[in-house]
């Protein structure tokens, strides 16, 4: 196929770069694609494809490009976590979460009185996790990249250094936290003119973005890690009370892990292990995979009970059972048995919901993780990466390092700060998940990939905290069970239960009335409707039936899915 470039949403063709022309199907090509949050980043990947580049290469200028165009959750002072599918089918997972600096603590984040400081795990220099994306990217591209880096970097260096115009979908973003952005004076100097937030169709120049942009082409890790980038960040850390030191930079280590996979329904589900809690998403499929899906329906009141029950326990056992496997003992194997699936799905009613307080987590006596981004890119030779990466919070704790241009993450308010005691995205965790030195923090970031008789068919991730697993789920459902195409699959409307607290949230249109009165009849009682802009997840997405690769924007928030 030729140049063929289309947008799942009309709205983000305002500012794409003229190549695009809008559908309400996706793109398709069958050369490859990258889907993302931002039409210039997509467009960044595009040219290192167009250049020869593979989905790796394509993947890492994606993610340098974010770093520049959606700064909110693309960064360099984050993490994030991808899974990459060679040709020859093999699957891998780099773990480049953030580590809990060197001088942390358990009850770092506690007052006098015991009680947690969410101000400080939130807001402050100490909510800062030490930095995982940059070591990431350059490892992922080392491995299995076939360019320079200077090459791969070269669309972000130059979307930094010459500016591009801001849209109005980012101004409006930035409006939305200005205030929040003008609390240090290295944000209010990124992200404001003369004390204004920045306003649609102003060229943003970032110039010290640009150089430490460079200082990475250059040095490679070294360029962040070691050397001047890595002074500004320790200068920034001691002047605000943050404890990361030069020692937790230099020894910072993203980390390839094992992917963890099930089979359902004849397709093999990869996603992210720990410290990611992805694997939520197959204890579900495995708790559903008895039921018949698509004769319940989609919308039906059955099905969402049924999945809403799924949702329950699997969250129940996130908050007991998960943490940095190279810290505690996750017990992996028996999370994703079919068997412990069973098990713990063996008192699920039809006519009733179990109450949340009734439900704990699962007993394992056999043995002693809001503002992220998703990407999803393939090539034609079957090379897939599904890309999730954060800030944590839109734009993280707000603090720009002075002279180096880019926002520092608040990933520590992702470890149990204490015990049941909910963060940010009302999630509870314990001992699996409370805080020490070098530790990563739990998260709920799940890139995943869906093989089937060998072929890559699904490339899918989203942001969203807590919700991110619960979108993942829907879109796999969509697309397996009521084989829906992929638009509809990602664009359909979104619920979400995470059973504490004990609430359905959903989208507008989800629900019918009788189905609401259905499931007020099981007992369900508290019903939130989303009230804020966009919808539940980004899940931006592709399919491959071995001929065409299908990339879908979701409809919930600007950017492009660029096909070759
Ligand atoms: N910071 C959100 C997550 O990792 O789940």
């Amino acid at each position: 196929m030729n140049l063929s470039i289309y947008f799942f949403s009309v709205v983000v063709f305002v500012f794409s770069t003229g190549l695009h022309s809008a559908t309400q199907e996706g793109a398709f090509s069958s050369k490859g694609m990258v889907v993302s949050r931002s039409s210039l980043a997509s467009n960044a990947g595009l040219e290192i494809m167009r250049q020869g580049g593979n989905a790796v290469d394509a993947a890492v200028a994606t993610a340098f490009a974010l770093a520049v165009t959606y700064p909110s959750a693309g960064n360099l002072g984050g993490g994030g976590f991808a899974l990459v599918r060679v040709p020859d089918g093999r699957i891998f997972s780099l773990d480049h979460r953030e580590t809990a600096p060197n001088a942390s603590h358990r009850d770092m984040y506690l007052d006098e009185a015991g009680e947690p400081n969410k101000y400080l795990s939130r807001f402050s220099a100490l909510s800062s996790g030490v930095p995982g994306t940059v070591d990431g990217l350059l490892t992922l591209l080392n491995r299995f990249g076939s360019m320079p880096r200077e090459k791969v970097m070269l669309p972000a260096i130059r979307l930094a250094r010459d500016g591009f115009l801001v849209d109005f979908f980012l101004s409006r973003h930035i409006k939305k936290y200005g205030k929040k952005l003008k609390d240090y004076e290295s944000s209010e100097k990124k992200f404001s003119r003369n004390g204004v937030s920045l306003s649609a169709g102003e060229l943003w120049i970032q110039p010290d973005l640009a150089k430490t942009l460079i200082a990475i082409s250059e040095n490679g890790r070294d360029g962040f890690y070691d050397g001047a980038v890595a002074k500004l960040i320790v200068t920034e850390m001691k002047a605000r009370g943050g404890i990361i030191s030069l020692e937790d930079l230099k020894n910072y280590r993203s980390v390839w892990r094992d992917p963890v996979g099930i089979d359902y329904r004849g397709n093999q589900i990869w996603t992210m292990g720990p410290p990611s809690s992805g694997l939520l998403i197959l204890q579900m499929l495995n708790m559903l995979e008895p039921f018949d899906l698509q004769k319940l329906g989609w919308g039906g009141s059955k099905l969402i009970h049924l999945m809403i029950e799924a949702e329950k326990r699997a969250y129940s056992d996130r908050a007991e059972h998960l943490g940095d496997p190279d810290f505690f003992d996750v017990p992996l194997e028996i999370l994703t048995s079919k068997k412990y699936a069973e098990k713990r799905f063996q008192d699920f009613k039809w006519d009733r919901l179990s109450e949340s307080e009734k439900i704990s987590h699962g007993n394992i006596k056999d043995r002693d993780s809001r503002e992220t981004t998703h990407f999803s890119v393939m090539g034609s030779d079957g090379m897939a990466v599904s890309f999730t990466t954060t800030l944590n919070s839109p734009y993280g704790n707000k603090i720009v390092v002075p002279g180096a241009g880019f926002l520092l993450n608040n990933e520590m308010d992702d470890f149990s700060i204490k015990a049941n005691v909910m963060n940010q995205f009302n999630l509870i965790g314990r001992e699996a998940n409370s805080i020490e030195p070098n530790k990563r923090m739990l998260s709920s970031m799940s890139p995943t990939i869906v093989v089937k008789d060998g072929l890559p068919i699904l490339v899918t991730g989203s942001p969203g905290g807590s919700t991110i697993i619960t979108t993942v789920l829907q879109v796999i459902i969509n697309f397996l069970d009521h084989k829906m195409p992929l638009n509809e699959a990602v664009g359909f409307p979104r619920f979400h239960h995470q059973w504490k607290p004990d609430t359905i949230l959903h989208e507008r249109g989800t629900f019918s009335p009788d189905t609401r009165e259905n499931l007020e009849k099981l007992g369900y009682t508290a019903f939130r409707a989303w009230s804020f802009g966009g919808g539940i997840g980004d899940a931006n997405s592709i399919s491959f039936d071995g001929s065409l690769i299908h990339g879908v924007k979701d409809p919930r928030a600007s950017g492009a899915a660029a096909g070759l």
